[in-house]
């Protein structure tokens, strides 16, 4: 990407540059300095297919440039030999922020997170990270690139570097600047049409939405970095939920991998943030999403569950449930009641939605249409 690229050079001549309108400054760990040259390798990484068990799936494969940094439309992703896991690719744009990586918060960095997919069964399914090293330490590309960034040859070279690199790429895929930003950080009153503006209002006023996806003074990442239960998915195992939560702890206490559980298993998954904690309130709560680029992104939901923005809006419309009338889980947040809203007052909600794509992904918007 050329942004990509632009942003690389920016930093490679030492260049302060200003990040994105909307967005604070990337928070980059004292420990892994970014560098033109470390970026570079990182979305060659990212983007190599030989780091799967079929030599057919990369990163890219699911967190797609072209489809901002998602696999969308698809409901949950596909990884080796067409086997499909149990939730919906999140984008990568903007993950830097993140303070905890996954819908479920399981892996604390972008350095960590980068371990799991390549042995997750149905992602990339290598049997260890043996496969990746030998790759990088044998091709010459690789090797040449590995020893001008890290300083480090052949057994030298370990997944602590690799996963560096990945997360140094990573922490370029930033967006900001959407016609919201250029709205209400950049003060140009046309950047929003009258629909949008009327959307925000219920978006901080009646619709309550920014208590969750929060908008500050001078940034908005759209998430508060925590995890609630607003209903999704879970209410179809409800019955079930206490045997799948004590069968799962027993398993955990055996030490099973909890990446493998929750992605290979439909109802495990849906126990969202507890099999992390071990909390019952954790009970199918999911990190909240940044809703920037969401018009791209389709469908929603850590399971991919609800196809379209309007659906989205219907759920939280009727206090978490899919139609008026369903049961509501007995964990459900707080934060989440029925809303009240008429029908054009969640076509505006639509509509500000639609206000979150940035340029760099326009043209993604117009191929989408
Ligand atoms: C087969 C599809 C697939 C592949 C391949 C894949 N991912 Fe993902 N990625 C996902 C899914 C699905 C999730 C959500 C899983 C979850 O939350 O339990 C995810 C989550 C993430 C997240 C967390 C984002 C957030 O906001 O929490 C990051 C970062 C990420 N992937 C980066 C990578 C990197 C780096 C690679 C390659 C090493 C990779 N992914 C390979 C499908 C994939
Ligand atoms: C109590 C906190 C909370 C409130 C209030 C809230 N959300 Fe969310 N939102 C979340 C969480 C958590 C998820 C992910 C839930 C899941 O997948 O199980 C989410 C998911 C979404 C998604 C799908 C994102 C994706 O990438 O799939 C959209 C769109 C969305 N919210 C918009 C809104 C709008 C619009 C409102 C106001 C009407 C709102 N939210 C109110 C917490 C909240």
């Amino acid at each position: 990407m050329k942004a990509l690229a632009l942003l690389g050079l920016a930093l490679l001549a030492g260049a302060v540059y200003a990040e994105p309108l909307g967005l604070p400054p990337v928070p980059i760990p004292a420990d892994n300095p970014q560098s033109a040259e470390k970026i570079k390798l990182g979305d060659k990484l990212f983007h190599d297919k030989r780091f799967s068990s079929t030599g057919a799936v990369a990163c890219s494969n699911c967190h797609d440039d072209a489809k901002a940094f998602t696999d969308s439309p698809r409901r949950v992703s596909e990884g080796v030999n067409k086997l499909t896991g149990t939730r919906n690719a999140p984008t990568v744009i903007n993950a830097a922020y993140m303070k905890t990586q996954f819908w479920d918060g399981r892996s604390p960095s972008l350095e960590d997170q980068a371990l799991y997919p390549f042995l997750n069964p149905v992602e990339m399914a290598l049997p260890d990270h043996g496969p990746i090293l030998k790759i990088v330490r044998n091709d010459p590309d690789y090797a040449a690139a590995f020893q001008s960034v890290f300083g480090k040859s052949g057994e030298a070279i370990t997944m602590k570097e690799v996963t560096q690199a990945i997360a140094s790429f990573e922490r370029t895929v930033v967006a900001g600047n959407s016609p919201f930003d250029r709205w209400y950080y950049g003060h140009d009153e046309r950047a929003l049409t009258p629909a949008q503006v009327r959307g925000f209002q219920v978006f901080v006023g009646q619709g309550r939405c920014v208590s969750c996806h929060v908008i500050e003074q001078t940034q908005a990442l759209f998430t508060d970095n925590r995890f609630h239960n607003i209903g999704v998915g879970i209410t179809a195992v409800q019955a079930d939920v206490p045997k799948l939560a004590g069968a799962f702890l027993e398993a955990k206490a055996k030490g099973v991998d909890v990446d493998v559980a929750v992605l290979t298993d439909k109802k495990t998954s849906e126990l969202g943030r507890f099999a992390v904690t071990d909390q019952f309130d954790d009970l199918g709560g999911f990190k909240t999403p940044t809703l920037r680029n969401i018009a791209l992104t389709a469908p929603y939901m850590h399971d991919g569950s609800l196809k379209t923005l309007k659906d989205v809006m219907t759920h939280y419309n009727n206090g978490g449930i899919a139609k008026a009338g369903d049961r509501v889980n007995d964990f459900l947040s707080g934060g989440i009641r029925p809303l009240n809203l008429t029908s054009q007052q969640m076509d505006d909600l639509v509509a500000f939605m639609q206000a979150l794509t940035s340029p760099e992904f326009a043209q993604t918007a117009a191929k989408a249409k």
